[in-house]
């Protein structure tokens, strides 16, 4: 099986770990063990109840006390719609795996997260491409997606919010692309591993499993919860979708890890607390790079509403992977070249981190910025 490489894994996994201002990450400031078990309380007896724990495969589709905590995102959802798998990634694989066949017609979003549209290509589907545009707000227009599907539609992949543009697509946009879904009765994966990560106070965007009968919605510990390392995510749709899942999955990875599972629940018993603290950093630190964005005036951006991650356009005369790896040689900051995206003049920002790292990441950008309009570019 041949697939592309998926560009913007190889460009992290290059510079992540000696990067002196990583604003390349997408996951809200991660949190450690101890934060999770002092944030959850009675922190002895928990850390006796992991030594005490027998490492068996562990509850197979994922213990029903994190299947029942993870329905507490949803409207409509059981712990019977939902399965419990090793990250946000994993889930939309599993899915794709378990839906898309070869001949298919499948349409996705772009940018967006690449595995989207290159794990289907690669199961052999036929892959269209929906240009999401700034003047647009990066936001899909159901009337272009009515105009691409055709009655061999499997599936239209979305991400909302989306990485990397932070564009947040709301009710009645999410229920007009249902209609054309619904009219050739497509599956709808969205990809909502940054859900809940807005900055409008007060703002509820429904999961597409809870709008659409054909509609999936995958969820991380990732980013919205700072819990990456547990490598868990999930799968919320009809029963008839997570028993397709589970068929494939046991081919895959049978069951998740049986401490990852333990601390996850935790995570969702106080997942209010922990949706408060990283709310807070999210709505401070746009702040901060709206600033920086506002100051340089051959830079300009669709402002994100939601997610953690800024897609930044830039008006120098150099392609992205250049202006990239200028930067980190220059003075260490690392970003995300467009080209990652299959956009030139661009680069993706975190901003979801420390704010001090977030801010010497912008100077060291301006640094760049002052030596390519001293070349003349
Ligand atoms: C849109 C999107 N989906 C999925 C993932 C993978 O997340 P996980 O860590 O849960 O595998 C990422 C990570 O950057 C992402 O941005």
């Amino acid at each position: 099986m041949r697939i592309k490489t998926f560009d913007v894994e190889r460009w992290m996994d290059l510079y992540e770990n000696d990067a002196v201002n990583n604003i390349a990450e997408t996951c809200v400031n991660s949190m450690s063990v101890r934060e999770l078990l002092e944030l959850a309380g009675d922190t002895g007896s928990r850390i006796q109840q992991i030594l005490d724990m027998r490492l068996t495969y562990g509850a197979i589709p994922g213990s029903l006390s994190l299947r029942e905590g993870i329905t507490g995102l949803y409207e409509t959802m059981g712990p019977e719609n939902v399965l419990v798998m090793n990250g946000g990634s994993a889930s939309n694989f599993l899915t794709l795996y378990a839906l898309v066949e070869p001949g298919d017609h499948v349409i996705s979003v772009n940018p967006t997260y690449q595995q989207l549209y290159s794990i289907p290509e690669s199961f052999g589907a036929r892959v269209d491409l929906l240009e999401l545009k700034p003047e647009e707000g990066f936001l899909p227009d159901p009337g272009k997606i009515a105009g691409m599907i055709t009655p061999e539609t499997k599936m239209i992949c979305l991400n909302n919010p989306n990485n990397p543009t932070g564009a947040l697509m709301g009710k009645d946009l999410l229920e007009e692309i249902v209609e054309v879904a619904r009219s050739v009765d497509a599956w709808i994966l969205c990809d909502e591993v940054y859900r809940m990560l807005v900055h409008e106070q007060d703002l509820h965007i429904p999961a597409m499993a809870d709008l659409y009968e054909k509609g999936i919605s995958v969820g991380s510990m990732s980013k919205a919860f700072s819990l990456a390392g547990l490598r868990l995510g999930w799968i919320a749709g009809s029963e008839d979708l997570i028993h397709e899942c589970i068929l494939k999955r046991d081919y895959t990875n049978i069951s998740c890890g049986m401490i990852d599972d333990y601390l996850a629940a935790l995570a969702m018993e106080k997942k209010d607390a922990i949706l408060e603290r990283n709310l807070g950093i999210i709505r401070s630190n746009i702040a901060i790079l709206d600033e920086w964005v506002k100051g340089e005036p051959r830079i300009d951006y669709v402002k994100p509403r939601a997610g953690t991650t800024a897609f930044i356009h830039y008006d120098y005369h150099v392609p992205s992977r250049e202006f990239c790896t200028r930067l980190i040689e220059l003075n260490g900051t690392f970003v995300v070249p467009g080209d990652c995206f299959g956009r030139e003049n661009w680069i993706r920002v975190g901003y979801a981190f420390d704010p001090a790292v977030l801010e010497a990441g912008l100077k060291g950008i301006s640094i760049l910025l002052r030596e390519l309009e001293k070349e003349g570019l």
